[in-house]
């Protein structure tokens, strides 16, 4: 028998008993409950004020559980799930009857992954059942990264927050569905849409308006600060507009030199797009603390992460 730590033992009995845990991951934090507790999936959208018809993601221990969940896997799917899990990549397939429609928001498909944090792993090993486990994070808030985030939201929500340290990847896992068996990419993430096509060849991404809202992390205000926040190619250029306001600046690389600005935090002074991924949902809460008027974002390069990245910054930045 395996010795496991009195936290993930304390887990293990939480979500059995159908009550909620939020777990790590190497993408974001998870609010999770068991995928066949109906009070305990309820309970995941009241404590999230989520609307019903946003379906949640199922995390399973291996890719072995997979045949468990859905019924059909292409074969891109299986080359997928090869190279890329444990990881931060989530298939959308055509689900088993026995995934209850609560999950799925009545769709015929589920979103499945298999997270890469150690101490989520040992969980899902322990449990005979799989976590479903949107963000956890209020709607349409900033995701939490670290365990503090999810405790400044749901301190009084929720029994544990089991501690595996910072995410890693630090934004979403990239969504991938299928279309007459090809890959489409749902909704942007940790994992680089190139990487992805290294394995299967090009890649569809669905525009946004297209999927909405069967994907509402695809919904073009999300992951938003409570600050304005705007976005900018030219931050030196763009303080200007906001003379006399409480400005934070969220830059990539290079510090800008200026007395007009309250707080300014750099994403990586080496210019690594993995480093900066890691450091932005941290880097936005930590702004949106400052009692600033407004937010000015960096646009960064849009390839690899640098798209992703991109992709988060509009929708916190939509009609701010
Ligand atoms: O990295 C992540 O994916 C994190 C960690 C905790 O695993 N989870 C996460 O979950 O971001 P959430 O609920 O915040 O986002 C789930 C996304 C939503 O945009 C939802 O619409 C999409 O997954 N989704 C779920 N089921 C789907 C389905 N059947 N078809 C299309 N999209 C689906
Ligand atoms: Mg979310």
């Amino acid at each position: 028998m395996s010795i496991i730590s009195k936290d993930i033992q304390k887990a293990v009995a939480l979500l059995t008993d159908d009550k909620l845990v939020a777990i790590p991951t190497e993408t974001v934090y998870g609010l999770a409950g068991n995928i066949y507790s109906e009070k305990a999936i309820k309970c995941i959208f009241e404590t999230k004020k989520r609307p019903f018809f946003n379906p949640l993601i199922v995390h399973i221990p291996s890719k072995e559980a997979l045949e468990s969940i859905v019924s059909y896997i292409p074969e891109k799917a299986k080359l997928l799930a090869d190279a890329f899990w444990p990881g931060s990549m989530t298939l959308v397939l055509k689900k088993q009857s026995s995934i209850p429609d609560i999950i799925t928001a009545g769709k015929d498909t589920v979103a499945v992954r298999v997270p890469n944090h150690p101490v989520t792993l040992e969980l899902l090993n322990e449990l005979p059942f799989p976590l479903a486990a949107p963000s956890a994070n209020p709607f349409g808030s900033i995701s939490p990264t670290k365990p503090e985030h999810v405790e400044r939201y749901f301190k009084d929500d929720i029994e544990q927050v089991l501690d595996g340290g910072s995410c890693n990847n630090g934004i979403e896992s990239t969504i991938i569905g299928f279309e007459n068996d090809e890959p489409v990419v749902y909704r942007l993430g940790a994992l680089a849409l190139e990487e992805i096509e290294t394995v299967v060849g090009k890649v569809k991404i669905k525009n946004r308006k297209e999927i909405n809202p069967d994907a509402p992390g695809m919904l073009e205000r999300h992951y938003a600060p409570s600050t304005l926040t705007v976005l900018s190619k030219n931050v030196i250029e763009d303080l200007k507009n906001y003379s006399g306001k409480r400005i934070g600046v969220l830059i990539f690389k290079s510090a800008i030199e200026s007395d007009v600005i309250q707080k300014q935090i750099i994403l990586s002074e080496t210019g690594s797009f993995q480093e900066a991924t890691s450091k932005l949902y941290d880097a936005l809460h930590e702004l949106d603390k400052q009692n600033l008027d407004v937010i000015i974002a960096e646009i960064f390069p849009d390839y690899g992460l640098g798209k992703s990245i991109n992709d988060r910054l509009q929708r916190a930045a939509y009609s701010s």
